[in-house]
């Protein structure tokens, strides 16, 4: 049985109660889940005693109020997710738990958060870095899993951690994609049948060995709007609308592109 956690107090009742030599792994989520998230979930059972997986969609994080309003809710079908994948714990907190505060207090980041989704979303990524902190000082994981798709987000969360000696492990886990290439995310329900069919193109010319400006070009000629195509640290990065929904993956350059 996948127990349900909806406040703080419950929880770290819970956390005390565990062995000092248990291990607890822990996945953030906003909810929505998918193939994705379950593969960040089988990772954790099999390497932790334990695993807590949260659910918040965090309103901090949306720079943009109705991409806060459309985001998929889907809790019970979640629920049951969690219950088969069996799950220990599911923490459910409601917005009043995790920002006592009201989010005068947050983590912001100077550098790497200023540039790809920083700078399309301002804001988005103290959002992030706010409630990943707040997360992982209420659950005190042993370690705790991010997915590729997000890279950028997987960077940022990881070097928090190491500039505030936060006693966690952050590890990412491979984008999972559909058969069709499009990397999976909670937005893709969004999409309109005609967008969703044009959509795997964006991870086929990121793939591709086209320059970033080709691809974006490319992109546009299919009737995208591209927000960014960006290589960066050995990875190529975008980001692209499709109505009003936006959709980011980024890949592995190989060696022979620049
Ligand atoms: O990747 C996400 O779903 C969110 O950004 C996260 C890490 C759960 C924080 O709200």
């Amino acid at each position: 049985m996948t127990r349900i956690i909806r406040t703080v107090e419950e929880w770290q009742i819970l956390r005390s109660e565990l062995k000092y030599s248990d291990t607890l792994g822990f996945v953030p989520t906003m909810g929505a889940l998918h193939a994705g998230h379950a593969s960040l979930i089988k990772r954790s059972i099999s390497e932790n005693g334990y695993t807590v997986v949260s659910i918040f969609v965090n309103p901090t994080q949306f720079n943009n109020p109705d991409d806060l309003k459309r985001y998929p809710r889907t809790e019970s079908e979640d629920l049951n997710q969690l219950e088969k994948l069996q799950v220990d714990y599911a923490f459910i907190p409601d917005y009043q738990s995790i920002y006592p505060d009201d989010f005068y207090y947050k983590v912001t980041e100077n550098n790497l958060s200023l540039t790809m989704e920083g700078t399309g979303r301002p804001g988005h990524f103290d959002g992030v870095l706010t409630v990943v902190m707040k997360l992982l000082n209420i659950i005190r994981p042993t370690r705790s899993y991010f997915g590729e798709k997000d890279y950028q987000q997987y960077m940022l969360v990881k070097k928090m951690s190491e500039a505030f000696f936060m006693n966690v492990e952050v590890i990412p886990c491979p984008t999972v994609r559909d058969s069709d290439g499009l990397a999976l995310s909670s937005r893709n329900v969004l999409l309109s049948k005609e967008d969703r069919q044009r959509a795997p193109l964006f991870a086929q010319l990121l793939q591709s060995d086209k320059t970033a400006e080709q691809v974006k070009v490319e992109l546009q000629q299919s009737g995208f709007a591209v927000d960014y195509i960006t290589d960066f640290e050995g990875r190529r990065y975008g980001a692209v609308y499709l109505g009003k929904v936006r959709l980011i993956d980024n890949i592995e350059l190989k060696q022979n592109v620049s």
